[in-house]
């Protein structure tokens, strides 16, 4: 904490975490410091292309962030403790409301390319949770409850901003897998039945985390894609983060109006 003291202009009063092609949100920022992730203690470095690994600490439109650019992967081989531990850092770090960004499939018909899911609910079926282990109670409870894991008013906002500025943007249930093969058109058929409108391989380890430590959670999926058996082609990484870069520019227009609406 003290190497990042050292480095904050002022302390962040909201973290924001962008995921697959979302990088560019950061470009936003003024007057950012840049933390490689290497430089920082305990933190790992993300291996996929996509994510830079970068810590930007800076002003948006005059609220202190700190920003994640670039996040880890259980697929990668990092276990569920080095996933969580930037969001234990941005706790530590005082900070109380948290924006979480993916890059996710669409399942409901509504969940078309270019359209953004604003998380309602989730289901964990990455088959890990980061909080299994030994407890340490400095970290929060030992069974925090999930029945709010999104908090409503953070979703109103931005959905009331994205209907202002003319988005394709829903409330929806997204479904963590834990990756990194697609889904098989039958999973997908499944996850329908269970009731999740997106698909990804984030943001639920790093939600479980900051709902432990109170922290307020809107998490924000970019549609992609058509999920897996939903469109006629196969999927591809680089279809992901085309369609991302596309999508960051509806996600960027979206959070420089709800950040300081929520800050
Ligand atoms: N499945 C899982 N993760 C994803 C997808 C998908 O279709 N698109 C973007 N991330």
């Amino acid at each position: 904490m003290a190497f990042l003291k050292r480095r904050w202009p002022a302390p962040p009063r909201v973290g924001v975490v962008l995921g697959s092609g979302l990088g560019r949100v950061a470009d936003e920022l003024r007057d950012a410091k840049k933390v490689p992730y290497q430089a920082i203690p305990h933190f790992a470095r993300p291996t996929v292309d996509g994510h830079a690994g970068t810590l930007h600490l800076g002003l948006w439109r005059k609220v202190p962030v700190a920003v994640l650019q670039g996040r880890l992967h259980v697929y990668e081989g990092y276990t569920p403790d080095e996933v969580v531990f930037p969001m234990r850092v941005l706790g530590l770090a005082g900070i109380k409301t948290l924006v979480l960004t993916c890059a996710a499939g669409g399942i409901a018909s509504t969940a078309t390319p270019g359209s953004l899911m604003i998380f309602a609910d989730h289901l964990n079926l990455q088959g890990l949770n980061p909080l299994a282990g030994s407890h340490d109670e400095r970290w929060g409870p030992r069974f925090p409850d999930m029945t709010q894991a999104y908090d409503a008013a953070l979703r109103r906002v931005a959905l009331r901003v994205a209907r202002k500025q003319g988005l394709h943007c829903f409330a929806g249930v997204y479904a963590a897998l834990l990756g990194p093969s697609y889904e098989t058109p039958a999973e997908i058929r499944s996850l329908q039945r269970l009731g999740a409108d997106a698909v990804g391989m984030s943001t639920v380890p790093e939600v479980i985390v900051a709902r432990q430590m109170g922290m307020r959670v809107l998490a924000v999926a970019a549609i992609t894609n058509r999920a897996a058996g939903l469109a006629a082609k196969p999927l591809s990484h680089q279809e992901v983060l085309a369609a991302g870069a596309r999508a960051a520019r509806s996600l960027t227009g979206l959070l420089r109006a709800v950040v300081p609406a929520i800050a």
